[in-house]
């Protein structure tokens, strides 16, 4: 394992700070870890248009495969709160759609990466295959 826990999870906050979340004023962050020791990260992003939200999770998988990110992600880390107590309360689990993207790279690089979620008391350690079994991916197109 390239990643150390608690410094992707400072990558994840770090994000965060980037959040645009005018709306919730929830703001979250995520990091993703691959094997030659990149860290591609992304903050959600807010719409008027509320439904058309843009997770973390799902922004850092658009910045990772639009910048040719296809090697191995070894591990995610996520953290979130209100504006001002981000990671100050139970741990942020990446939500259904977030999920689904996430298993397109995992899959791309054939690992099951470790899901790293920082709460205030715990860290949640999942793995993707945990969080979405039986996951639909891109072998089930060939
Ligand atoms: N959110 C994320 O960014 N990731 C998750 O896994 C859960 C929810 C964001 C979406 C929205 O901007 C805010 O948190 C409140 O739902």
């Amino acid at each position: 394992m390239t990643h150390d826990k608690h410094t992707l999870i400072a990558a994840a906050r770090e994000a965060a700070s980037g959040a645009y979340a005018p709306y919730s004023n929830f703001h979250v962050g995520a990091a993703l870890g691959f094997a030659d020791g990149s860290v591609i990260t992304g903050a959600n992003v807010e719409n008027a248009s509320y439904g058309l939200t843009l997770c973390a999770e799902t922004v850092a998988v658009g910045k990772a495969l639009s910048e040719v990110w296809r090697g191995n992600l070894e591990a995610v880390a996520v953290i979130g709160g209100k504006a001002g107590a981000l990671g100050a309360g139970a741990p942020v689990t990446p939500c259904g759609r977030c999920r689904q993207m996430l298993n397109e790279v995992a899959a791309l690089g054939g690992t099951d990466p470790v899901v790293w979620c920082a709460g205030a008391d715990e860290v949640l350690e999942l793995r993707l295959s945990d969080l979405l079994p039986r996951a639909f991916g891109p072998d089930a197109l060939e």
